[in-house]
Order: structure tokens, then sequence, then C-alpha cells
């Protein structure tokens, strides 16, 4: 049976900002779920990008005495940046000023106003260039939107409206026919009281700027940033072209990962236009939290912006990727500290998987000579544990379809912690001389149950769960999730064991 494919995308970020952890996070998380479901074998679409037009860019590039053009190339490149150092697996990087995109977000503007949702009109009322948002007078406190704290501005111009309004009852039986369409539970119900509220109809093009993309057949405007936005989930599967090979494999088995702040656009406006439109809507929308640095938001302001290149020159790329999912509940807020960071890669990373890895494979090599012994015959506890690592699978694949990230990889070490407590159990190296058929056996089992925690661990630590994977010198193709349950034939010469996890040294201690 052919595998459902997989479309993930991550926010397109806007390029005027420096890539900071929080950016990171997104991706990384999109990240480690296509990897999952490339390991399962499913067809996998993973996008990131840059959202590129805004007075934002166009204000910067004139004081910078760039084009706008110019400007936002030169910035584009940090997001890819951060994409390839972060050892990012997405299979396209979409920027708002190509001309792929243009053309796809005026075909929606076309399809909007062709099925009757567009008219023009003028708009009165506080816009905030920061969010890119417009606000009603009850959002609004001192001079600042009360949810963002962004300064906002009066703003009077002619303006297209989208016929929001009109989608109110039509998205709340939408949210209620597809109770997972918004996830997790508390941003579905957060959503639904929005909605419940009233939908007032959106404005969706300016005329005070021109940075942006041309309203088809009125030039003077230019399409609002989210409406042009949001439609790079289409571009990036060959939208208006709903016959491309992209569109019909992917269209519409698309989860759009958001952090929460973005999550109105995501599950009000974005699923309204594609109704109007007449397309079919996304799988859902996953909103996450926010991080903040010991306990205080991260902002350019408050100058506390972590930069993810130097936490991964500080503590190792895959240290920082398996911290930044396994701390925090996906979904929930969290807190970056150096102390937690140092307690997960020396917990977690160095003393349980690390050493597991290294006593076993350290053990087999100089005992025999590296040569994989056979697994049999087994004991009850050896079947136990195998019977564990085996049941993990199917297990983790249910999580991951929850998008239950931190959950999968907790899962994944009570395996460790199984395995650390059978060797202590079983202390194979108390039986070289005893009954060194026992102690083939114990390091059979063992070396098994590592090759699948490797496996597992690819998503997150692609380069270290590799490194293992090649010390069990296991083929490419058995790398999939398709190879968990087979197992490494006896006589297998496995190479000499490296060190993975390093501990965090103090670079102030002598
Ligand atoms: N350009 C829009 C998205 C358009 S998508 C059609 C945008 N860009 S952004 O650069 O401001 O934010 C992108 C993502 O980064 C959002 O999901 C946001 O939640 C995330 N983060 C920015 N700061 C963050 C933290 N401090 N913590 C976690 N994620 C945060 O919005």
């Amino acid at each position: 049976m052919s595998q459902k494919p997989f479309y993930i995308t991550t926010p397109i970020y806007y390029v005027n900002d420096v890539p900071h952890i929080g950016h990171a996070y997104t991706t990384l998380a999109c990240d480690m779920a296509a990897r999952f479901a490339r390991l399962e074998g499913r067809p996998v679409l993973f996008v990131t990008g840059t959202d590129e037009h805004g007075l934002k860019n166009a204000k910067t590039a004139q004081e910078k005495g760039r084009t706008p053009q110019e400007h936002v190339d030169l910035l584009s490149e940090n997001f890819r940046h951060l994409c390839t150092i972060s050892h990012i697996s997405n299979d396209d990087f979409i920027r708002t000023t190509q001309p792929r995109h243009i053309k796809a977000a005026q075909a929606m503007w076309k399809a909007l106003s062709d099925s009757g949702h567009i008219y023009l009109g003028k708009y009165e009322g506080w816009y905030s260039t920061r969010d890119e948002a417009y606000y009603a007078e009850s959002e609004i406190a001192d001079g600042k939107a009360i949810s963002s704290g962004s300064p906002v501005e009066w703003v009077e111009e002619p303006s297209y409206f989208f016929k929001l309004s009109a989608f109110g009852d039509k998205l709340l039986s939408f949210y209620k026919a597809n109770p997972d369409f918004i996830q997790p539970k508390s941003r579905y119900n957060e959503v639904i009281k929005f909605v419940e509220s009233g939908l007032r109809d959106l404005s969706i093009s300016r005329t005070t700027f021109n940075w942006g993309v041309p309203v088809p057949g009125d030039e003077a405007h230019i399409m609002y940033v989210w409406l042009d936005a949001l439609t790079n989930y289409l571009t990036c599967v060959g939208y208006p072209d709903e016959n491309a090979t992209a569109y019909k494999t992917f269209w519409p088995e698309a989860l759009h990962v958001v952090g929460k702040d973005i999550l109105r656009f995501h599950a009000v406006y974005w699923p309204a236009f594609l109704m109007a439109a007449g397309l079919p809507l996304p799988q859902g929308i996953y909103a996450h939290g926010w991080w903040t640095k010991d306990g205080q938001k991260i902002s350019k302001s408050l100058g506390n912006a972590i930069d993810p290149l130097q936490l991964y020159e500080i503590y190792g790329l895959d240290q920082v990727r398996y911290f930044l999912m396994r701390e925090v509940t996906f979904g929930q807020d969290g807190d970056f500290s150096h102390t937690a960071m140092v307690s997960r890669m020396n917990g977690d990373l160095a003393n349980d998987y690390g050493n597991l890895v290294h006593r076993v494979l350290s053990f087999l090599d100089k005992q025999l000579g590296g040569v994989l012994p056979a697994l049999e015959p087994l004991t009850a506890d050896d079947i136990a544990l195998l019977n564990q690592a085996q049941i993990m699978l199917p297990h983790v694949v249910a999580l991951m379809k929850q998008m239950g990230l931190s959950k999968v990889l907790e899962e994944i070490w009570s395996l460790v912690g199984a395995a650390n407590r059978y060797i202590d159990a079983q202390k194979p190296w108390g039986l070289k001389v005893t009954d060194p058929a026992r102690m083939g056996t114990i390091l059979a089992v063992l070396v098994d149950v590592i090759r699948r925690i490797a496996l597992l661990t690819q998503p997150i630590m692609p380069d270290a769960s590799a490194q293992i994977l090649d010390m069990l010198n296991v083929e490419e193709h058995d790398r999939l999730f398709a190879a968990y349950n087979t197992h490494l034939s006896s006589g297998t010469q496995l190479r000499k064991p490296i060190c993975v996890f390093k501990k965090w040294e103090d670079p102030d201690a002598s």
C-alpha cells in the first residue's frame, strides 16, 4: 500500500529580524517531523522560507541606500544559512519575491475576487507595521496593541476588503467537524472563542507604499502582506496549476506549524481564504509555544535574542536540536538557560545514551574484536527488553501523529533507561571468564536495542545517530523504519567505537 504523503511547512520568516532561537525552534520541529515521515517511507514535502514584502523592509532598504529587492536578497540569506547550519532537510525554500509566488498570490486574489468575496471600500482604523496586523479599538491600549505591545498608527486609505464576516458559521462548523484541525486543544478552544465573538471584514490591500504584490487589475494597490504570505503554502505545490504533480500529491495534506502568536492568521484567515477560493483546507495547524531566556521574553529591544549558531558552537548541533525538542512539551512555552542545556547534554546524552553506546561497543570491541555474537539463546529478561524496543516504534509513530515531539523523545529515553538497567542487572563484564556465551548474547541484545534507538533518534540527531549506525555497520537502506524489526547478522564486524556525546566542559575551569 502506498504511504500517505506528508506536507509540512514552517511559517515564512520576516527577513528584517536576525534569526534567533525562536525561528530555529519552529524549523527544527518541522525538520524532526519531516525526517520522521521520510523514515516511515512517506513522500514528504518540507518547506520553509522568507516573507519579504511590507513597509518595514521598504523603509529599512531606503535607510541603507539599497533597493528593496537588494535588501531582501541579502537578509533572506540569513535564514537560508540557518537552515544549512542546523542541518534542516527542507525540500524547498520559498521567497515571496519569487515570480512563482507573485503569480500564485495574484491567482489567489483573482479566485477570491471572481467568487465575489472582495469589494472596494475605505479602511479607517489601527494598524501595526511591526505585526503587519489590523487591530480593533478594543485591542488597543496606550497607543499599543495589547497582545503584542507593538505600536499602532491610525490609517485611513482606500482598501479592498475580503468578506471575512461571511465565514464565521462556515468556519465554526468546519472546526466542529474537524476537532483535530487546530492543535493543541487549548488553542482550538481559543480560536473558536475568537470566531464566535464575530468576524469583521478584512482589509486586504494597501495604497500608501508599493513594496508588495500588485493587486491584479488595480495597480494602485498592493496585497496585504498576510494574504500574500499565507499563499506561499500553495505556491510551493505549484498553484495555480492544480494539475502540477506536487499539487496533486501534497495538497491538501499540509500541516502548518506556527508559533502561538500567528495562530489567528493560520486558523481563521487562511481557511476562510481557501473556502472562498473553493480550495480544500489543509489537514491541520499546530501552534507551539514561545521561548523565553532566563524567564524573560526574547526581544530585540531587550537585546537577549539567542543566536542559534552560537549555541551550536558552544554545545554542539545535535545537542541543541535535542535540547530544544526535549526540554519543553511541544505546544507549551519554555525557558532557555545554560543550566538546563548542560543538564540535558550531560545527563540524557552523555551519561544515558552516550554511555550506553560506548560501554557496550568498547567492551564488545575489546573482548570479541568487534565481531557481533549471536542473538540466542534468549532469556526472559532479554525478551522483555527486546519487546520493549519492538513496541517503541508503533508507539512513537502514534505520538508523532499528534506532533508529540517532546513525548517521543521522552519515550525513546525510557528505552535508553531500560537498556542501562539491563546492563546493570546482567553484568556482562563479570561473565567473560565464567560464561562467555551468555556474555555474547547479552551484548547482542544490547547492540540490537542500540541499533533501534539510533534508528529512532535519526530525526532529532541526524549526525550522532548516523555515527552510531555507522559503528554498527548498518546499511543505508536498513536505516528506514521498515528495517526496524530486522536484526544484524551474527558475525557482523562492527567498527571501532568513538565517543559520540561529549560532556560539557566549562571553558573557564582550569
Ligand atoms: N512572516 C510571518 C509568518 C508568515 S507565515 C505565512 C511571521 N514571521 S516571524 O519571523 O515573525 O515569526 C516566525 C515564527 O517564529 C513564528 O511562528 C513565531 O512564533 C516564531 N517565533 C518568534 N519568536 C519566538 C520565540 N521567542 N519563541 C518561539 N517561537 C517564536 O510571523
